[in-house]
C-alpha cells in the first residue's frame, strides 16, 4: 500500500497501546505508518520500545511550552492523525482545534462513563456488571469527543482494579489498532462543523 497515512503516537508511560499499534502497521495492507513517537515524560518506558522498533522519538517540555513543541514536531514529521496512548497530560483548546478531527485516544472505559482516571475501582465501587474500552475522537472537554467505537468485558464477581484493568487493556490493545484503521482509510470521520 504506498498513500499509508502518517501517525505521530503521544505517550507517558509504559506503551502497551503503542506498540499494539507499531504490531498492526507491520501488516502490509494496514492503511497507517507509525512516524514517530512523542512522549512527555523523559524516563516513559515506552520510549524504549519506540526506539527498539526504529522509530524516532521526542521528549517535550512540560506544560506551557509543550502543545507548541508538539505542533511544531508534528508538522515537522508531516504527520496526518496522533494517537493518544495513555498520554497523561491534558492538551489545550487551541491545539485540540488545530488537529481537530485528526487526534484519536484510547480510554479505559465505557464512555460516557467513568471520563478521567481510576477507572477500573470506579467501575468496582459502581458495582457495574459490564466495563471495558473506548477508542474516541479528541475534542478539548476531558474524554469528551466522539466515539469511534467501543469494546465490552464482563466485571466478574471476584475482580479487583488490577484484574479488571488487565482485562480491559487486552481489549484496548484489540479496539486501538482497529479504530486507527477506520480513520487512516477513511472510513470514519469527524468533521468540522464551522
Ligand atoms: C491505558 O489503559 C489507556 O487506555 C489509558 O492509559 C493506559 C495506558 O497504558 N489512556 P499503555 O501506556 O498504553 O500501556
Amino acid at each position: 500500500m504506498t498513500d499509508k497515512k502518517r501517525v505521530v503516537i503521544l505517550i507517558s508511560g509504559r506503551g502497551s497501546n503503542m506498540n499494539a499499534l507499531i504490531e498492526a502497521t507491520k501488516e502490509e495492507d494496514y492503511p497507517a505508518q507509525i512516524v514517530g513517537v512523542i512522549s512527555n515524560k523523559e524516563d516513559a518506558p515506552g520510549l524504549e520500545l519506540a526506539k527498539a522498533a526504529n522509530i524516532p522519538t521526542l521528549v517535550v517540555p512540560p506544560k506551557d511550552t509543550g502543545d507548541r513543541a508538539i505542533d511544531q514536531q508534528l508538522r515537522a514529521w508531516n504527520a496526518d492523525i496522533v494517537c493518544l496512548a495513555g498520554f497523561l497530560r491534558i492538551l489545550s483548546a487551541p491545539f485540540c482545534k488545530l488537529w481537530h478531527g485528526k487526534i484519536i485516544n484510547i480510554h479505559p472505559s465505557l464512555l460516557p462513563e467513568f471520563k478521567g482516571l481510576n477507572t477500573h475501582s470506579r467501575a468496582l465501587e459502581a458495582e457495574a456488571t459490564e466495563h471495558g474500552c473506548t477508542a474516541h475522537f479528541v475534542v478539548a472537554e476531558l474524554d469528551g469527543g466522539p466515539i469511534i467505537g467501543q469494546v465490552a468485558v464482563p466485571v466478574l464477581y471476584d475482580d479487583n482494579a488490577t484484574i479488571l484493568a488487565e482485562r480491559v487493556l487486552k481489549a484496548e490493545h484489540k479496539l486501538y489498532p482497529w479504530a486507527l484503521a477506520q480513520i487512516a482509510s477513511g472510513d470514519i470521520s469527524f468533521n468540522k462543523l464551522s
